[in-house]
């Protein structure tokens, strides 16, 4: 059946589902049916890491071949540095432009380098908006409380603590530099809410918050005159005799020629992994998240959390085959967008949290109540026309400018017709674990934003990572810049490279995958 055909159940059973009202799982519920469904819980898509910091942790094979892989640097290479500075930021998204910004404002000299350009990042294409306590009903107690009810339990309380309280100050931050939230009639800031949340809480822009943010960071980046090295792929760190972070060589995307640069501090805020495509899902990520910091940091010895839980987003796109994985934005849910199977019934609260709305997606969809398309991708429905049936017309197309856009460009209008949604690879709720100053067990080693780990427990609420990456971009720029004052330059070697491939070796490893990946596997090679 065509698309069209199959969209009309959602047309006809509109007015029914209006009236109804959706039970809401009790927690016993929500714990068996994340178990069967949720794809953290399929134990053959796991394995344990045979060596490193976390021998023995279990995570899904692709990361763990990427953990145990060989740098691509030689024993023998020329570690001349180009480049000297205080603070080295690698990522040039939300946490790698606010550590940059921090470090430099403390007056010393910071080096922001990127794989692509400043900007490309999952920052850049957050859509649903940033949590912060700052309506008068709410606090940062109620946001800490949400926070570890969403990530069962399990977030760092010290992590989850600071970054709750420096909440109000970043918003304060970010309206100084000029990021131009949403508005209430009366000026105040209008606040909105995400699943999972007792309160709202979002602050946002449309449902282009991210693109807002790093219009202004990356401008304020550029102002400042921060040095800047675009297209330049970190592909293995620095360390001296006492394994102490020293800097970082990169390579040159444009002529392949390595770059080292000595630094006295590194932040990584390389972001995510959803280029890996784990389990062989689509993913709402940018194209360089290949998880490059995670595994630079492991061959330096940092230790990971919570590396064997990822955040499927439950309303990734289905139709049309050009936008496999994209971000449907869950703010389309937290205006009242029903989820629908094939029967035309719903079968969630479309606001519980994420991992039960995605097992529940999958759920449907194994159980054979999911719409499949003609080239055999299945998923539900997302009635998005609802939203101007219940709040008036145009309400779509004037809360989600960005989303009529993407849809748009293939001739579908989601104000008149519904979206297709399946789970996509979002967001990687482990990491490399810091303490509440960013920094991790390798001293002078600092990892911000998605890259690190512990903070969202075993499932991130909407909106907690835009805050994540400026308070931990904040606290790393501000300790590693204070680290300047009183560390010299150390040695650049690379004896931890030459301990971990003997370490490799000890347990069978012949060294056949290099590591960082730096771009897709399916890339094209040029040249
Ligand atoms: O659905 C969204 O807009 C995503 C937000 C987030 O992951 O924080």
């Amino acid at each position: 059946m065509d698309i069209h055909a199959l969209q009309q159940i959602v047309h006809k059973t509109r007015d029914a589902r209006r009236k109804q009202t959706i039970p809401k799982f009790s927690p016993a519920d929500r714990d068996q049916l994340i178990h069967k469904y949720h794809p953290d819980f399929r134990a053959n898509a796991y394995r344990p890491i045979t060596f490193g910091p976390n021998k023995g942790d279990k995570t899904v094979i692709e990361l763990a071949t990427l953990l145990e892989g060989d740098s691509s640097i030689q024993d023998h290479a020329d570690l001349t540095a180009q480049y000297t500075c205080d603070v080295l930021v690698i990522g040039g998204g939300g946490a790698g432009c606010a550590a940059a910004l921090h470090a430099h404002g403390a007056g010393v000299k910071t080096i922001l380098a990127t794989k692509l350009r400043l900007g490309d990042s999952n920052s850049v294409m957050a859509q649903g908006g940033m949590q912060i306590s700052v309506a008068p009903e709410d606090s940062p107690v109620t946001h800490f409380i949400d926070t570890l009810k969403g990530g069962h339990m399990q977030n760092d309380h010290a992590l989850l603590k600071v970054m709750v309280e420096d909440g109000p100050a970043i918003a304060k931050w970010l309206l100084e530099l000029g990021v131009l939230f949403d508005r209430q009639a009366d000026g105040n800031l209008h606040v909105k809410k995400g699943g999972g949340s007792s309160k709202p809480r979002l602050l946002t822009c449309s449902d282009y918050t991210g693109l807002e943010i790093m219009r202004v960071l990356k401008d304020e980046v550029i102002n400042q005159k921060i040095q800047l090295l675009e297209f330049a792929a970190a592909i293995e760190l620095l360390s001296d005799e006492a394994g102490n972070c020293t800097g970082a060589i990169f390579k040159d995307l444009d002529n392949q020629r390595h770059v080292v640069v000595a630094a006295k501090s590194v932040i990584l805020a390389t972001g995510g992994i959803g280029r890996l495509h784990i389990q062989g899902f689509p993913t709402s990520n940018h194209y360089g998240a290949t998880g490059d910091g995670l595994c630079l940091a492991y061959r330096m010895g940092a230790k990971l959390a919570h590396i064997d839980t990822f955040q499927y987003h439950p309303s990734g796109a289905v139709y049309p085959e050009q936008l496999i994985g994209a971000l449907v934005t869950e703010g389309i849910r937290s205006e009242g967008g029903h989820l629908v199977n094939a029967k035309g019934d719903r079968f969630v609260n479309e606001l519980d949290t994420r991992d039960v709305v995605s097992s529940s997606i999958i759920r449907e969809c194994e159980e054979g109540r999911g719409i499949r398309t003609m080239s055999g991708r299945v998923g539900v429905w997302l009635d998005t026309p609802l939203l101007d049936a219940e709040h008036g017309p145009g309400t779509v197309e004037k809360h989600f400018p960005a989303m009529m856009l993407q849809f748009e460009r293939f001739g579908i209008d989601i104000s008149k017709d519904p979206v297709l949604i399946y789970p996509t690879l979002h967001y990687q709720n482990g990491g490399v674990k810091i303490d509440t100053n960013s920094e991790t067990n390798v001293q002078n080693l600092f990892v911000a934003g998605e890259a690190s780990g512990g903070l969202h427990g075993r499932n991130r609420l909407m909106g907690n990572s835009l805050l994540d990456l400026m308070v931990f971009g904040k606290r790393s720029g501000l300790t590693a810049a204070a680290r300047a004052n009183t560390t010299k330059h150390g040695a650049l070697t690379l004896k931890h490279v030459q301990r971990f491939r003997a370490e490799a070796k000890k347990h069978g490893n012949t060294g056949s995958v290099i590591s960082p990946m730096i771009l897709p596997a399916y890339t094209r090679k040029v040249g």
